[in-house]
């Protein structure tokens, strides 16, 4: 991981001058997936991987980004923000440029240097935190306050609207409000939000499959059109419903025969879903081990089998990890479609998980799994660095 005095002078070399630092961490979520976008309930963590962005004002209206891990320089004029090819890089810094220019910041341009270890494509939110730690740098070199609540709102805005992927509110508002060693429970309809502290005893291991299927972002817009259609169906029958957060199950038993049986099997995964994220705070809070890993099991299952958005690697890995002894817990964490895997696994048996884990996942795909361990941590902020360098 790059120090900040290691970023300040990369941008010192590029741009001539000091910067502000800020960094945002990526997320792991213990249950609660393909929800918040449903208006329903989600229960992320924060984790130790980080994007890094250093940034000094300009005066001429222009942005200059530089992004270390791509190696590549992008220049725009802050007037006439537009996105660039589909999946670029630089759609993330760019469309919070112009979520923040739109919702009347006033910045006059800026140089920005962004270096990242948070994961590509792992489901592990290298997006959120890269468009997070864009947002904080351009609001604090402006000398600006900045309202986490509103630049976790402005964050998604650039996703949905500039990069194009329609997501829900989660990765953004966990980058922005994570806390240590606690989960947080999001209420994604009224934002109302509390910390559920994980077991001192127990550690989140998260097992990348090394895989990525390209359906990841076409289904993920095709999964939130289909609970759309959902509600359009049920509502005919229940008016007051605004999203699958307001439907039971027994309302959708009972009016099921109305939905296309994909669209049923969505719905049914959302407010089941739904109501294990409830149940799961509850088992965190009474320290029930046993129910915790049956909704994690439970979860798993019902995005494999109702959501349809595993994939054989997340469904191996997580048959692997079951068979380990210390595990509390497994499931697909994120969009789905490869990436990661999130594992409760007590203290003491870790380091013997992560050998085991690794050496059963290659045995049967011929893919080295990446196993990270990392405790739940604080969200985006500003950092301090002092003039003098330590020593060595
Ligand atoms: C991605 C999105 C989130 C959420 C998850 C699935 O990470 O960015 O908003 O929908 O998928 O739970």
């Amino acid at each position: 991981m790059k120090t900040p005095h290691q970023l300040l002078d990369a941008f010192k070399a590029r741009f001539g001058t000091t910067a502000s630092v800020c960094r945002a961490p990526g997320r792991v979520n213990l249950i609660g997936e393909h929800t918040d976008y449903n208006d329903g309930f989600v229960l992320p963590a924060a984790i130790e991987f980080y994007c890094w962005v250093a940034a000094a004002p300009r005066r001429d209206g222009r942005l200059v980004i530089h992004s270390e891990n791509f190696d590549e320089t992008v220049e725009a004029a802050l007037d006439s923000l537009s996105p660039l090819e589909k999946k670029h890089w630089a759609n993330y810094p760019l469309g919070v440029a112009s979520a923040l220019r739109q919702a009347g910041k006033p910045f006059t341009g800026a140089n920005i240097y962004i270096a990242g270890d948070v994961p590509f494509g792992a489901g592990l939110s290298s997006s959120a935190a890269v468009e997070v730690a864009t947002g904080f740098a351009l609001l604090g070199q402006s000398g600006l306050q900045v309202d986490r609540l509103e630049l976790a709102q402005l964050c998604q805005k650039a996703e949905n609207e500039f990069v194009g992927a329609r997501v829900g509110i989660m990765d953004q508002f966990i980058s922005c409000f994570g806390r240590a060693s606690h989960a947080l429970l999001l209420d994604c309809r009224s934002l109302q939000h509390e910390f559920v502290k994980v077991p001192a005893d127990l550690q989140l291991v998260i097992c990348n499959t090394m895989v990525k299927h390209e359906l990841a972002s076409s289904e993920y817009n095709a999964r939130r059109a289909e609970c759309e259609e959902g509600v359009r169906i049920l509502r005919k029958a229940f008016p007051e419903i605004r999203a699958l957060r307001d439907v039971t199950l027994s309302q959708l038993d009972e009016h099921g025969r109305n939905l296309p049986s994909k669209v049923f099997a969505r719905c049914r995964h959302v407010i089941t879903e739904n109501a294990r994220v409830k149940t799961a705070v509850e088992a965190f809070r009474r320290e029930d081990r046993q129910a915790l890993g049956q909704l994690m099991r439970d979860s798993h299952r019902s995005l494999r089998d109702d959501y349809e958005v595993s994939c054989k690697e997340l469904d191996l890995m997580v048959e692997v990890a079951a068979a380990q002894p210390g595990l509390i817990g497994a499931r697909m964490t994120g969009g789905g479609f490869g990436g990661c895997t999130i594992n409760l696994v007590e203290c003491a048996a870790v380091s013997d998980f992560r050998r085991k884990v690794a050496a059963a996942y290659s045995s049967k795909t011929g893919l080295t799994p990446e196993i990270f361990v990392s405790p739940a941590t604080g969200g985006a902020l500003q950092i301090v660095v002092l003039e003098n360098k330590p020593a060595g």
